[in-house]
């Protein structure tokens, strides 16, 4: 019997793609960066499977250039806002996703882009490797306490909550803001549900947890960026598109808020004539919030498993279109 055909889209750790290579053949992408689409098209084509990420445009053209024999999409991403969801389920493909195993991963390194903006970490460390350090200075590099702050949460789903639960460390008031309020959260966590403009309004450091749709592409404007306090930090590990960074870039400039540490941007990556980078008030990491060792092996493994169920024809453990088995 001839074995199943899988395109993994690029390198993965190794666990992920053992798994994979017992239960089908491999293509796997060799380059650094991802194929282009066109390749993409070609090389999907007869497969039985596709292990992806997402840094891959998945739609409808694709699944169709793969062929009707397309048993499974498992992408190694908690997000799965590149593929075409609809698509998949009116095909009858399963999408598998990795939630969870990247949720407190996430929150560290939100909490790290936080923690860094506010005490001007990154500042610091330039100042010092261009030799400007004279000497202890009084005024030198002062940032705003973090501790006793007010913390303003925009999505309170597993990383809003695992952002949450370490603020509490810090003795901070916190708000939330999620389409779906959730009183008994309230009461064992300690937070405060707040409407949008009041969270903005409120918050010293506000750090973004949504999922990207059309109800969140570009939520952070002007208006919303106008709402915040002068002094404020706005952090995103979410999706680049949630913030307008055209309007980011005006608030920046003119001191409309203080500093913000993103580890997405629009589009990524981030163009290098992008204004932003002329910017000492923004940190930017290359979308790395994820990038634990043991989150980036466990995601290669989860995607590996949901991968083999969908190959089997069995029901992906972790699933983002369930209402495909209906
Ligand atoms: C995800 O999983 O969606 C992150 O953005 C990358 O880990």
């Amino acid at each position: 019997m001839s074995r199943l055909k899988v395109l993994v889209t690029r390198i993965i750790p190794e666990k992920g793609l053992e798994m994979a290579r017992a239960a089908a053949d491999l293509d796997v992408w060799q380059d650094e960066v991802p194929p282009p689409y066109e390749v993409l098209l070609e090389r999907a084509k007869g497969v039985d499977g596709l292990l992806c990420l997402l840094t891959d445009r998945i739609d409808a053209q694709l699944m169709a250039a793969a062929g009707p024999q397309l048993k499974v999409i498992s992408q190694m991403a908690v997000g799965f806002d590149n593929i075409d969801l609809a698509a998949a389920t009116e095909r009858g493909v399963p999408i598998g996703h990795t939630p969870g195993v990247l949720t407190d991963t996430t929150a560290d390194f939100a909490w790290a882009l936080l923690m860094a903006a506010a005490r001007r970490v990154v500042e610091g460390d330039k100042f010092t490797r261009a030799g400007r350090w004279k000497t202890w200075g009084p005024m030198l590099l002062t940032g705003p306490d973090v501790s006793g702050a007010t913390l303003g949460i925009v999505g309170f789903g597993r990383i809003g909550q695992a952002v949450a639960r370490r603020a509490r460390g810090f003795n901070m008031r916190i708000l939330y803001h999620d389409p779906h309020r959730s009183p008994d959260l309230e009461q064992s966590m300690g937070v405060e549900y707040a409407d949008m403009d009041t969270l903005l309004r409120q918050s010293d450091f506000v750090t973004l947890h949504t999922v990207l749709s059309d109800e969140t592409y570009h939520l952070i404007d002007d208006t919303k960026l106008g709402l915040m306090k002068s002094s404020a930090i706005l952090v995103n590990t979410s999706r680049g598109p949630v913030v307008d960074q055209a309007a980011l870039y005006r608030a920046l400039a003119n001191g409309a808020i203080a500093y913000a540490a993103l580890d997405v941007t629009e589009p990524e990556p981030i163009p290098m004539d992008s204004p932003l980078l002329k910017l000492d008030n923004v940190i930017i990491a290359p979308h790395i919030a994820s990038a634990s060792i043991q989150a980036r092996t466990k995601m290669a493994t989860m995607s590996a498993a949901n991968l083999i169920a969908g190959l089997n024809g069995d029901r992906l453990p972790n699933c983002a279109n369930p209402e495909v088995y209906k």
